[in-house]
């Protein structure tokens, strides 16, 4: 293997962070295979982000990256993501020394994919039951109160230009002014629509979106929008109509 720097990622934006599920795995690649790093990476979704990792190959020196998506199945559409978000990167570091990038195979299309698949079949697989813990609980009967609700994009293109580091920036700055859930209730979502504007940000019941909310311009949204109630106008999201319009006074108006 030439390449020097693997990144192994999984379609996360509809599941856990794939560090944990992938680290036995990558440890006995790891020491099949010295001299290489792996590591792990989210398309979309909680975790260090394709563009990030890739930023962390360039720091730790890296001459060739292979990128493998965890995904067990062929996705053309998580494939198409994969090069764009790569894309990106590349198009956005052009005058930088970059590592060779390449994308690897389908782990479906890959021939010992059949072996993998027996393995399983081998293991035999544990017994289902039905003691397994309720989908409902009294605990989730009721919707919470919160005074806002944040919604952060992380779907690929917010992940690939800085979300990740938004939804941190605006946890910590939370934090620091003892803003809990009950003030201000952050979800992580999937693509929220307008990608071309990503970051993208929305607060509710205020109705309002930011473009480009990366994470150095998290402090201003908390300071003046969430504390303070007025909007951050420069950064409102353009939208495709007027059905709701920041008012003077700083809460959105249905028009
Ligand atoms: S990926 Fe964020 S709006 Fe589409």
């Amino acid at each position: 293997m030439s390449v020097d720097w693997v990144i192994v990622t999984a379609p996360t934006d509809r599941g856990a962070i794939p560090t944990d599920e992938l680290a036995p795995a990558l440890r006995t690649l790891a020491a099949r295979t010295p001299g290489v790093e792996f590591r792990t990476a989210v398309l979309g979704g909680d975790g260090r982000s394709v563009t990030e990792a890739l930023d962390d190959a360039v720091v730790g020196g890296a001459r060739e990256v292979l990128v493998v998506s965890g995904q067990t199945l062929a996705d053309r559409s998580m494939d198409a993501w994969f090069r764009r978000v790569i894309g990106h990167w590349l198009r956005t570091r052009a005058d930088e020394d970059l590592p060779a990038v390449r994308i690897g195979a389908s782990l479906c299309e890959v021939d010992a994919y059949a072996d993998v698949l027996a393995a399983a079949v081998d293991a035999g697989g544990a017994a289902a039951s039905t003691t397994t813990a309720p989908l409902v609980s009294p605990l989730w009967e009721q919707i919470p109160g919160f005074a806002r609700h944040v919604l952060v994009c992380r779907g690929p293109r917010c992940s690939a230009q800085g979300s990740g580091e938004s939804v941190s920036a605006l946890k910590a700055e939370l934090d620091a002014h003892g803003l809990g859930d009950d003030d201000v209730l952050v979800t992580v979502t999937g693509c929220l629509f307008p990608c071309a504007q990503a970051p993208v940000m929305a607060v509710y019941p205020d109705n309002v979106w930011y473009h480009g909310a990366t994470a150095d311009r998290v402090g201003r949204i908390v300071d003046e929008h969430l504390r303070g109630g007025a909007p951050v106008t420069a950064w409102l999201g353009e939208r495709a109509d007027s059905g709701a319009h920041v008012s003077e006074s700083g809460c959105a108006a249905q028009m």
